[in-house]
């Protein structure tokens, strides 16, 4: 009779191989035939940032490294599904786990796996390499515009709902970046950034009726781009004269900005968020239609995305009329669909999402709870929206604090008093490693 070699499966994401993956690997082979569970996408960036790599991509790393049997997809952080399919002898993993995020998933390993009499073993961390190491370094080193802008696309298909934060400047850029939290024991951060009309015009001093000119807001997207890796959706107000959009687009392309959203106005544009309180027209469906068309005949690749923002709500049009835009405009090719809202409660958006499982076409939907902040993440994801955009906050926290400091200085004729309001030198000169 032939004796089966063991079974040994070995989860991992692969996205950037290093010494501790292969002597992992390596013991796995000492043990037997080794079916690596590759982590997707999807399963990845539940729990942290999305790989560098696609999924089929690591896959064909990890197929071609010699200690590897074969690959299957898991689909969950959780291993649970797949070794009750395998029935492996053993789990071989790294003993890393044993604290931090995924202490849990490895509890469920050893409880699973005694249901058929397998074995966890545990390989000794590898000293002075780790994944996120390299992630930092990679981060250091940055990114070009082509991996950039499909990175909005990648983690589209992949999160439940992609979180934006605003930014006007390398700093706040920075922000965006780096700023990470432990929530419900996973590590959460922003995927992306917006860069707001808003934002960009206040910083400026300037209204924000488009005043601030295309150039001056590549610009601020250049400097965000010099020191940060994350996706950006640009705000492009009205479009412009639709035979300038084309420049936009192009323009937008070359840089590595994901999306651009438009919003369908017409004239002399001012802030939604004053809603009917000041004069504001909104576009013709077919002159609308025509912008976006344009727009998409002019984009170079296929990853970038142009957004149509339907302000029916604001300008208190009603639902119908939104809901018949947005079935326009997704036919007209917009990639997606913005819809915007002033109330100070979610419903009007939550209704419209409701009346978007009907469109023809499901394309993602945009959100912006500037008004409605009470709302979560998690229940806008419910509904069905895909993008959330934290649309002007990094200005609202610098702004009041800055005229808060400056006050202060000439109440007292110095700036002594001001200090509790301040970073410290030694962490402001922190905020930027290199300034060592
Ligand atoms: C922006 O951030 O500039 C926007 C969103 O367009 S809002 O200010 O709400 O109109
Ligand atoms: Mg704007």
């Amino acid at each position: 009779m032939v004796q089966m070699a063991p079974s040994v499966y070995v989860g991992m994401s692969a996205d950037l191989i290093h010494p501790g993956h292969i002597n992992i690997l390596e013991r796995a082979d000492e043990l037997g035939d080794v079916t690596v569970g590759l982590l997707t996408d999807g399963a990845i960036a539940s729990y942290k940032r999305l790989p560098h790599m696609t999924y089929e991509q690591r896959k064909a790393v990890v197929e071609s490294l010699k200690p590897v049997t074969r690959v299957v997809a898991q689909e969950t952080l959780d291993y649970v599904p797949n070794l009750r399919e395998l029935q492996p002898d053993y789990v071989v993993h790294g003993d890393d786990w044993r604290t931090g995020v995924q202490r849990e998933t490895r509890q469920r390993v050893i409880d699973a796996l005694r249901e058929w009499g397998g074995e966890l073993v545990e390989v000794p961390y590898t000293q002075g390499i780790s994944s996120s190491q390299l992630n930092e370094s990679v981060k250091q080193i940055g990114t070009t515009p082509s991996v950039r802008l499909a990175r909005l696309r990648r983690l589209l298909d992949t999160k439940p709902i992609v979180r934006l934060l605003e930014a006007h400047n390398g700093l706040t850029g920075l922000i965006a970046e780096t700023v990470e939290v432990q929530r419900d024991a996973r590590l959460v951060e922003f995927d992306g950034m917006w860069s707001s009309s808003l934002t960009d015009s206040t910083a400026r001093g300037k209204p924000d009726i488009e005043a601030v000119d295309i150039s001056a807001r590549l610009s601020n997207v250049n400097d965000i781009f010099e020191v940060t890796t994350k996706p950006l959706v640009f705000d492009g107000d009205t479009g412009g004269k639709p035979e300038h959009f084309v420049f936009t687009v192009r323009s937008l392309e070359r840089l590595g900005v994901s999306a651009v959203i438009i919003e369908d106005k017409e004239g002399l544009k001012r802030n939604s968020l004053f809603g009917t309180e000041v004069a504001q027209t909104q576009s013709t469906i077919e002159d609308f239609c025509a912008r976006l068309s344009i727009g998409k005949q002019a984009q170079i690749t296929d990853s970038f995305m142009i957004i149509a923002r339907i302000e029916s709500l604001i300008l208190d049009k009603g639902m119908d009329d939104a809901v018949a835009r947005a079935q326009a405009y997704i036919d007209a090719g917009a990639d997606a669909i913005m819809i915007h809202s002033r109330r100070k409660e979610p419903d009007e958006v939550f209704e419209f999402c409701k009346h978007a499982e009907g469109f023809s076409k499901r394309v993602p939907i945009v959100a912006v709870p500037t008004s409605y902040n009470q709302v979560s993440e998690d229940e806008l994801a419910d509904r069905g929206v895909n993008i959330v955009i934290y649309a002007n906050h990094m200005l609202r926290a610098a702004y009041p604090n800055m005229r808060k400091v400056a006050e202060t200085i000439l109440h007292n004729g110095r700036s002594l008093e001001a200090d509790q309001m301040l970073s410290p030198i030694s962490e402001a000169l922190a905020i930027i490693p290199d300034n060592r």
